[in-house]
């Protein structure tokens, strides 16, 4: 699995660094508001898993699986959820957690959601913006890494359901994409 990257974006200590600041700041931000964390599965479980022991004071964890409909080449840009959470978000203060902001419509869906059902607030962070793609109008409130526009895999980022498991964030040599559009 291993030598199918072409390199590495990120190693397993900057995303550790860069995690670590984002749970100082958000631990300021949501001292005493009692969050409801929000994990997007799956490709943000691992960086969630990591996150939310950043983060110093009162929250309550809950998970969501959602996922695009339409090819690759036509989004419709409608989300399905696959699991819905288990906790209301009725006036509550939510933060999401995503692995990738790419062109915005997964979480301009769920923060559209979460209005509707009356949260008091709703707040983005995500490990990786690729703003280059954006399509939707979503800008996250707290952020690991700006990506360019290359694909990326790991930590919880997959390519055809494969790699999420590699414990930092990196480039598939382009061999291995062409194998699968024969
Ligand atoms: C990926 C990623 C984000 C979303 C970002 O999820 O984890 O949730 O796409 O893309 P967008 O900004 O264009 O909506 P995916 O639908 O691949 O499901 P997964 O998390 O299960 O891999
Ligand atoms: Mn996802
Ligand atoms: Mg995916």
């Amino acid at each position: 699995m291993n030598d199918d990257i072409l390199k590495v974006l990120y190693s397993r200590e900057q995303i550790q660094d860069a995690t670590e600041k984002m749970g100082k700041q958000i631990t300021k931000d949501f001292e005493g508001k009692d969050p409801l964390v929000i994990c997007i599965l799956k490709g943000a479980a691992v960086f969630y898993s990591d996150i939310v022991r950043e983060i110093n004071t009162y929250c309550e964890l809950d998970f969501m699986d959602v996922s695009s409909y339409g090819n690759e080449t036509v989004s419709s840009g409608d989300v399905k959820i696959i699991k819905d959470l288990d906790t209301s978000v009725e006036d509550r203060n939510v933060l999401i957690i995503e692995d990738i902001i790419d062109t915005g419509r997964t979480l301009k869906c769920l923060v559209d959601l979460f209005e509707k059902r009356n949260a008091k607030s709703v707040k983005i962070c995500t490990l990786l913006d690729k703003p280059d793609r954006r399509i939707e109008g979503i800008v996250p409130d707290y952020t690991g890494f700006k990506v360019p526009n290359e694909f990326v895999v790991g930590f919880g980022l997959d390519y055809m359901g494969h790699y999420r498991n590699l414990p930092f964030i990196g480039v598939l040599k382009p061999e291995i994409y062409a194998d699968n559009q024969e």
